[in-house]
């Protein structure tokens, strides 16, 4: 029986002996490719439900603001679990004013929620989420219909509150309106359960009288905004009662108002997972919490979801709401190799439709393309430079077949899984893929990884060119999964 020690050594002389058998002759790789679907983070809905629970996102017309502010942007109450108060630069700018456009979108018609009480008794108005503005109204008659008329030059706004404020020295003295009639502006639609500003502010320089509300009535439109997608996306489902249950999760964050541009921003923005790489997909729904709209949250996902998966309908006392998905559109065809199906099992090709191989000057097959589970991060299809019969230490370039889709000055992300982890021990040390953005090399990948993505971002001057260049076999490195993103402008 041999030693221990002679059974390394016959070991370590086995695998230095044994030639690595190349892609193109379908060796298997060293290192699996990572399955990111299996093991992918889901939903945390306990600390959904739980934060839901602590932000505040009431308000009302202020008692001390003049009139017809603009609607401020769109703010970021809580970022996975923890509140926060910061508003989203890039999204919704500077549209606080319906265009025409967009009043086309629905019907101009408005139904009563909740009337007034009688005028001699003290009422309450509104204090709830996605208040956007207010105006005061000629108040000689109790004049809903310049409320109505208010809302729709609003941009986003489904709701108004019609009340008299009295006791307010800034509506009696000071605003040029003169007008005690204050015609409330919210993104959402409240019920009589929120009137709860009971006035008794001081006003006045004397520190009585308080002020005091009367009249307080609730108009919501006959049909909601259908919400602008947002550039670089596309709408997946929605507006449905189910929230996402899917893999991928990347974390959640609460918005002060249904803004899924404000979303789009938020997912663009979000830091890459280090396995999973950045933000492909968001999930918008409301969060009514005992039948009061509470929250509006955007759950964000590395793998695109649909709406099979939006099979959360809420838990315990809160319930989802206006569910919508969107996805994030690439502008790179077939970036997964997917398109390459010239078998069913086994095959390369220097070529096909999409993407073009080509190897270096007394190259063989540098850059290909690979019909092979195995080697593929996710699906069939995958890129590999090197020489696949690996006769050659020499690099090979992919690039798309056409020119992409860009549009001139825009701002890209360009997402690859690469991965460097076919052949064995120090072998693929020597790695290397660079990526080439119309020639101008943008970002490199060096030395022995499974894949992981990688990340860089461009500027486009219109029918921009990506390649990849790389492989030094036995230092082969494959591709997948490559994105061409669009950033909000
Ligand atoms: C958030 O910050 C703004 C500006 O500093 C402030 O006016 C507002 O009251 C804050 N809101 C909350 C809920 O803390
Ligand atoms: C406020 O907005 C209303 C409705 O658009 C308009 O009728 C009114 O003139 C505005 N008032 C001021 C002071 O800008
Ligand atoms: C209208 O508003 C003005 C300013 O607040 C107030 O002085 C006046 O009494 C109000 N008129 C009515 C009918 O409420
Ligand atoms: C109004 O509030 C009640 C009480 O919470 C709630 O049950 C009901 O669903 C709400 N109505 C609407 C239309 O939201
Ligand atoms: C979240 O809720 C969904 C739907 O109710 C459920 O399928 C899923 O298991 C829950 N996830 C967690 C982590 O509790
Ligand atoms: C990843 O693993 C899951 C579960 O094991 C399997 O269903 C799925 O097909 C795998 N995906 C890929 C691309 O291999």
């Amino acid at each position: 029986m041999p030693s221990p020690t002679r059974l390394l050594a016959l070991a370590v002389l086995l695998v230095s002996a044994a030639a690595i058998v190349p892609p193109g002759q379908q060796g298997l790789p060293g290192a699996p490719p990572d399955n990111t679907t299996a093991n992918a983070p889901t939903p945390d809905n306990e600390s959904i439900v739980q934060t839901a629970g602590e932000v505040n996102q009431k308000s009302g017309a202020p008692v001390d603001a003049p009139p017809n502010a603009s609607v401020p942007p769109t703010t970021v109450t809580a970022v996975d679990g923890t509140l926060t108060n910061t508003t989203i630069a890039d999204a919704s700018a500077g549209t606080h004013r319906r265009s025409l456009g967009r009043l086309g979108k629905r019907q101009s018609g408005y139904q009563q929620i909740f009337a007034g009480l009688p005028p001699n008794e003290h009422d309450a108005s509104i204090e709830g989420t996605a208040y956007l503005t207010y105006t005061v109204v000629d108040n000689s008659t109790y004049n809903v219909q310049d409320c109505l008329n208010f809302c729709d030059t609003v941009d986003g706004c489904e709701f108004v509150n019609l009340y008299y404020e009295f006791n307010n020295e800034l509506l009696d003295f000071v605003f040029s309106q003169k007008s005690n009639l204050k015609c409330a502006a919210y993104g959402d639609i409240h019920n009589a359960t929120e009137k709860t500003n009971f006035g008794g502010q001081a006003s006045y320089p004397q520190t009585v009288p308080l002020t005091y509300i009367t009249q307080s009535s609730g108009w919501a439109a006959d049909s909601l905004i259908e919400p602008t997608t947002p550039d670089g996306y596309e709408l997946v489902f929605g507006p449905t009662g189910g929230a996402n249950n899917a893999p991928g999760y990347m974390g959640f964050a609460f918005i002060d108002k249904y803004d899924v541009t404000a979303c789009a921003a938020l997912c663009n923005g979000r830091g890459a997972d280090p396995i999973g790489g950045v933000c492909q997909y968001f999930n918008i729904w409301r969060a009514v919490v005992d039948g009061i709209p509470t929250t509006y949250t955007c759950s964000m996902y590395y793998i695109p979801a649909d709406a099979s998966t939006a099979v959360n309908f809420g838990q315990g006392d809160l319930v989802v709401t206006l569910s919508r998905g969107y996805s994030r559109l690439s502008v790179l065809p077939d970036g997964g190799f997917e398109g390459y199906t010239a078998c069913d099992d086994f095959c390369f090709s220097a070529s096909y439709t999409n993407w073009i191989g080509t190897s270096s000057a007394g190259g063989d097959f540098d850059a290909s393309i690979f019909f092979y589970t195995p080697y593929a991060r996710t699906g069939h299809g995958s890129g590999l430079l090197g020489a696949a019969f690996g006769d050659d230490a020499l690099s090979g370039t992919l690039t798309p077949a056409a020119p992409l889709t860009t549009e001139a000055g825009k701002t890209y992300v360009v997402q690859a899984f690469v991965g460097n982890a076919f052949a064995p021990g120090d072998a693929e040390a020597d790695a290397f893929v660079v990526i080439l953005w119309n020639g101008v090399k943008v970002g490199e990948v060096n030395g022995f990884q499974p894949y992981t993505p990688v990340q860089v971002t461009v500027t486009a001057t219109g029918n921009d060119v990506l390649a990849f260049t790389g492989g030094a076999a036995p230092a082969w490195s494959f591709l997948d999964d490559i994105s061409v993103l669009p950033l909000l402008q």
